[in-house]
C-alpha cells in the first residue's frame, strides 16, 4: 500500500506557511536529555516522523516522554532509563538515522548502545565511518554484527584529540553527545558548525556542559561528571524556510514564511536575489515572491555552513529549470543528491548531469564516478507525470515542478515527505495548490 498525491499544476502559490522547530535541531535535543538526572522540555516541536521516531526510541529506553502536540512541547524525564530490546529498537527505527546518536549518552548510562542498520534519504551512501571512528577513540569498542552494530564501553569513556576528515554534521554531533561526559577534555578540529549545531551547544550548556567553539571549525569540550535537564526553543527549520521561497519563485507565487529567520539563511537569500527572487524581512518572517517576469541563471556550489546548503539545492534546481540561459550547479557534499533530475527531465527540463567538478570547491567527487555536477538549460515547459518521491528535498522538488507543471501529476511515496514537513497537505492546500490528498492504494 502507498500513498497517492495528485497534483493539478499551473496556480500560483499565495498565502501564508508557519515553519517550527527544525528537523535537524530537535530530535537531536530530544537524545541530549538522554544525558541529564533531571526532566528537560523541548519547545517549538513541529509534529513530523522523526519527532515521532526519537520519541519512541526514548520510550523504549524506559524515558517517560509527554508530547504537547498543541502547544509544541516535549517533556522528558529520563531517570527510569534502561537497556532497549533490540528488535524493537530496529522495528522503531526504520530509516532514520537518528539512532546513531544515542551511543554517547547511552553509554555514559548504560555502558552499552546498539545501532540498528540504518537508512535515511537516497542521496548517496552516508557511511557511518566517522560516528565509529569516534566513538572508538573515546573508548569505545565497535562490533558489527548482523542486524547492527554493537557498541559497547568497557571502562569509563575519556576525552580525546580528534580531527575529521569531513566536518560532518552528525558526526561533529556524535563528538558532543559524547564529549560532554567523557573524563577529560576532548578537542575536535575540521567540524561542523552549521546553526544547528551551535543550537544543540545551547542546549547542552543550559544542562551544565562546558563548550568553546573556536573561529577555525575547532570545538573544545571539558566533560563533566553529570548534567542537569534542560528548557529550549529550538531554533526554526531554516530547510523548510528555503523549500517554500523556492515554492514562491518557482510558481509566480508569493508566500510569507512565519518562523523564518534571516540570520540562518543569509547564504540562501544572496542567491535567492540573484535569481531573481524578492523578499521582505520582518521580526516574526520572511515574505517570498518572484521579483520580475523571468529567472536569471547562475553558477552555483553547495557546501558545508556558512555555504550554500545541500538541502536548498534540490528545490532551487527546479527554479533553474526555469531560468532564462545555462545554470551550472556543483554539489559537494553529497555524491549522488541529482537522482531526483530524471523526473524533472520527463516532465521537460533540461539537465545533464557530469562526473566533473564543475566548479572549484575543494571536493570528495572529482575524478570519481558521481554525477555530482549538473548543467541546466532554462527556460524548459513542464509537463505533468507521474513519479516515485525518491527522498525528502528530491521529493520536495517533484511536487513543485508539478505544481508548476502543465497538466496532471500522480505522486506515490508520498510519505517520506512527512519526515521533514510538518502539515505538508494542510499547507499546499492553504496557499490555493490544486491538489487531491492521498488516498491508500495497492
Ligand atoms: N559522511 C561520511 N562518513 C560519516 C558521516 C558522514 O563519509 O561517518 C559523509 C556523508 O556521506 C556526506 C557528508 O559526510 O557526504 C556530510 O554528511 P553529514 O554527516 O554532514 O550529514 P548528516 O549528519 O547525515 C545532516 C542532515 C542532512 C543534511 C546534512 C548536511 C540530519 C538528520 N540530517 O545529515 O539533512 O543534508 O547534515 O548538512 O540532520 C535533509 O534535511 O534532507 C538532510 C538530508
Amino acid at each position: 500500500m502507498s500513498n497517492v498525491l495528485t497534483i493539478h499544476g499551473g496556480k500560483p502559490l499565495k498565502g501564508s506557511v508557519t515553519v517550527r522547530g527544525a528537523k535537524n535541531l530537535v530530535p537531536k535535543a530530544m537524545v541530549a536529555a538522554l544525558l541529564g538526572s533531571k526532566p528537560s522540555v523541548i519547545r517549538n516541536v513541529p509534529e513530523i516522523k522523526d519527532v515521532e521516531v526519537v520519541t519512541g526510541l526514548l520510550r523504549l529506553h524506559g524515558v517517560v516522554v509527554e508530547h504537547n502536540k498543541e502547544a509544541g512541547e516535549i517533556y522528558m524525564d529520563p531517570s527510569g532509563l534502561k537497556i532497549a530490546n533490540n528488535a524493537e529498537i530496529d522495528a522503531f527505527a526504520g530509516d532514520s538515522r537518528i539512532p546513531i546518536l544515542f551511543c554517547g549518552p547511552l553509554m555514559h548510562a548504560i555502558g552499552a548502545a546498539f545501532i540498528p542498520d540504518l537508512g535515511g534519504c537516497k542521496i548517496g551512501d552516508r557511511p557511518i565511518d566517522y560516528h565509529l571512528d569516534v566513538l572508538r577513540q573515546f573508548g569505545a569498542e565497535v562490533s558489527k554484527e548482523p542486524g547492527g552494530t554493537y557498541i559497547r564501553a568497557p571502562y569509563r569513556l575519556t576525552g580525546a584529540k580528534l580531527e575529521l576528515p569531513y566536518p560532518s554534521v552528525g558526526a561533529t554531533e556524535q563528538v558532543l553527545l559524547t564529549a560532554v561526559k567523557a573524563d577529560g577534555i576532548t578537542e575536535l578540529k575540521g567540524a561542523a558548525v552549521e546553526p544547528e549545531i551551535h543550537d544543540l551547544i545551547h542546549v547542552l550548556q543550559k544542562m551544565g556542559a562546558i563548550i568553546t567553539v573556536q573561529t577555525d571549525r575547532t570545538i573544545r569540550i571539558e566533560g563533566v561528571p553529570e548534567l542537569g535537564g534542560y528548557n529550549h526553543t529550538a531554533l526554526n527549520d531554516r530547510n523548510e524556510t528555503a523549500s517554500w521561497a523556492t515554492a514562491a519563485m518557482v510558481t509566480d507565487g508569493d508566500i510569507y514564511v512565519e518562523g523564518a529567520t534571516q540570520r540562518d539563511l543569509t547564504a540562501f537569500l544572496n542567491v535567492y536575489r540573484k535569481i531573481g527572487g524578492d523578499f521582505e524581512v520582518s521580526d516574526a518572517g520572511i515574505r517570498f515572491w518572484r521579483g520580475g517576469a523571468d529567472l536569471n541563471p547562475l553558477v552555483l556550489e553547495t557546501d558545508v555552513h556558512p555555504g550554500f546548503m545541500t538541502d536548498w539545492q534540490q528545490p532551487l534546481v527546479v527554479a533553474l529549470t526555469q531560468a532564462e540561459g545555462v545554470s551550472i550547479v556543483h554539489e559537494t557534499v553529497y555524491e549522488n543528491r541529482f537522482g531526483f533530475t530524471d523526473a524533472l527531465i520527463r516532465m521537460g527540463a533540461s539537465i545533464q548531469l557530469h562526473r566533473e567538478c564543475l566548479g572549484s570547491v575543494p571536493c570528495r567527487f572529482g575524478q570519481r564516478n558521481f554525477l555530482h555536477s549538473a548543467v541546466i538549460s532554462g527556460p524548459a515547459e513542464l509537463t505533468g507525470t507521474d513519479f516515485t518521491i525518491p527522498d525528502l528535498r528530491g521529493g520536495f522538488s517533484h511536487v513543485l515542478a508539478a505544481l508548476a507543471a502543465k497538466g496532471t501529476s500522480r505522486a506515490t511515496g508520498i510519505d517520506v515527505i512527512n519526515r521533514g514537513y510538518e502539515k505538508f497537505f494542510e499547507k499546499l492546500e492553504g496557499l490555493g495548490a490544486d491538489i487531491e490528498i492521498p488516498i491508500k492504494v495497492k
